[in-house]
C-alpha cells in the first residue's frame, strides 16, 4: 500500500468522503484496502439500491470506502477519480456516466499504478488496458428480452399463448435513459436488433427521459398532445414508467390495457404495477453489485487479474408469470 498522507488532500477527502472501517480486509502488508467509488447519483431507487449494496459490502468486507456522490456530471466524476488518485487509493471504482470523455483520467490512474474497475456502466476506450474489468449487467440482453416478450405477446406462441389484438403495424413509443450512456445505447441496440426481424413492429417515436420519473411524465405528456395512436411503451428504466403511467391515466388511459408496457430495472413499485396489470413485462437490471465489486477490487489491490467482463444474475418477469411467491425487491 502506498499512501501518501499530504494533509490538504486528507482534509479535502474527508470532507468529500465518508469511509467505513470494520474488520480489515488485508491487500497484502497488514494495512487495508482503500477504494474511491465515484457513483453518478441518486436518480432512481435502483441507483440508491446500487450505492447501498456497495456501502454495505464494503463495511461488511472492511473496506475502506471513499464514496463520492457526482450528482449526475461528468466533471464531478472525473474530479472525485483525481482526488482519488491523489490519495493513491488501492483501487478506483466509478459507474461511468457517459461512454465517452475518458481517456485522460484513466491515463493519470494509470501512469499512478493504480488499477480501475468499471461498475454498472461502459465506457469506449481505443485502449481498453486503461480499466482492469467490468462488473455490472449485459444491457444488450435486456433490451432483447424486453423485444423477445413483444414477439411473444403480439404474435402468440408454441404453447398456445394468443396474440394481442392490433389492426395494422404495432406503434412503439420508446423512453429512453441519459444520453450517450451505456444502458440507453445498449438497451436501444438489444431491442433493435431483435424487433428489426418483425416488419409488424414499427418506433414511431423514441426519446431521452434520462431516467427520471419527473421526465418520464412529462415526455408521455408532451406525446399524449400530440397523438394517442401507439401501442407499446418501450421504457428504458421504472422510474420513467412510473412517470409514463402517471401522465396516462391523467388523460383516462388504462396503462397494461391500452397501452402494453414494457419496463427495465425490477423496482418493488414496477412489480406492484405488474400485479396490478398495469405494466404488462419488467425486465431486471440487478443493482446488488456491491459484493461482487469488493470481491474484485480486493483481488484487483492484491495485484490479480480480474476477468475483462462479470455480469450480475438477472430475471424477466411478465403479465404471465405466477409471482405469488417473489420477495420484495428491497428497492
Ligand atoms: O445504469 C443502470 C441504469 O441507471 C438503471 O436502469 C437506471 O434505473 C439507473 O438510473
Amino acid at each position: 500500500m502506498k499512501r501518501s498522507c499530504a494533509p490538504v488532500i486528507v482534509l479535502l477527502l474527508s470532507c468529500l468522503f465518508s469511509a467505513c472501517r470494520k474488520t480489515q480486509v488485508q491487500p497484502e502488508s497488514g494495512s487495508s484496502i482503500v477504494v474511491g467509488f465515484s457513483q453518478i447519483g441518486a436518480e432512481s431507487a435502483w441507483r440508491v439500491c446500487n450505492t447501498r449494496s456497495v456501502q454495505e459490502a464494503a463495511a461488511e468486507a472492511g473496506i475502506q470506502l471513499f464514496y463520492y456522490n457526482a450528482e449526475q456530471k461528468q466533471e464531478n466524476q472525473i474530479k472525485a477519480i483525481r482526488s482519488f488518485i491523489a490519495y493513491q487509493v488501492d483501487v478506483i471504482a466509478f459507474v461511468p456516466i457517459v461512454l465517452d470523455g475518458w481517456e485522460n483520467v484513466l491515463e493519470e490512474a494509470r501512469d499512478a499504478g493504480i488499477p480501475v474497475l468499471l461498475c454498472d456502466r461502459e465506457i469506449n476506450l481505443d485502449d481498453e488496458s486503461l480499466y482492469s474489468g467490468y462488473l455490472g449487467t449485459d444491457m444488450v440482453r435486456q433490451g432483447r428480452s424486453a423485444a423477445e416478450y413483444l414477439i411473444k405477446k403480439f404474435a402468440g406462441d408454441e404453447t398456445g399463448r394468443p396474440a394481442a389484438d392490433t389492426a395494422g403495424p404495432v406503434r412503439i413509443i420508446e423512453l429512453r435513459g441519459t444520453t450517450g450512456s451505456s444502458p440507453e445505447i445498449s438497451r436501444a441496440e438489444g431491442f433493435r436488433e431483435v424487433i428489426d426481424k418483425f416488419p409488424e413492429f414499427e418506433i414511431i417515436y423514441s426519446a431521452s427521459g434520462d431516467f427520471l420519473r419527473s421526465k418520464g411524465y412529462e415526455l408521455m405528456r408532451n406525446i399524449l398532445d400530440e397523438t394517442r395512436d401507439f401501442d407499446v411503451i418501450f421504457s428504458h428504466n421504472d422510474s420513467m414508467t412510473l412517470g409514463a403511467i402517471d401522465a396516462m391515466k391523467e388523460r383516462g388511459i388504462r396503462p397494461g390495457t391500452d397501452i402494453i408496457i414494457v419496463t427495465t430495472d425490477a423496482e418493488q413499485a414496477a412489480i406492484e404495477a405488474l400485479r396490478a396489470g398495469e405494466v404488462n413485462c419488467v425486465v431486471e437490471c440487478n443493482p446488488r453489485q456491491g459484493p461482487d465489486i469488493v470481491r474484485l477490487a480486493a483481488r484487483l489491490a492484491r495485484g490479480e487479474t480480474i476477468p475483462p467482463v462479470t455480469y450480475m444474475d438477472e430475471t424477466v418477469f411478465t403479465e404471465w408469470d405466477d409471482l405469488s411467491g417473489l420477495p420484495p425487491r428491497g428497492y
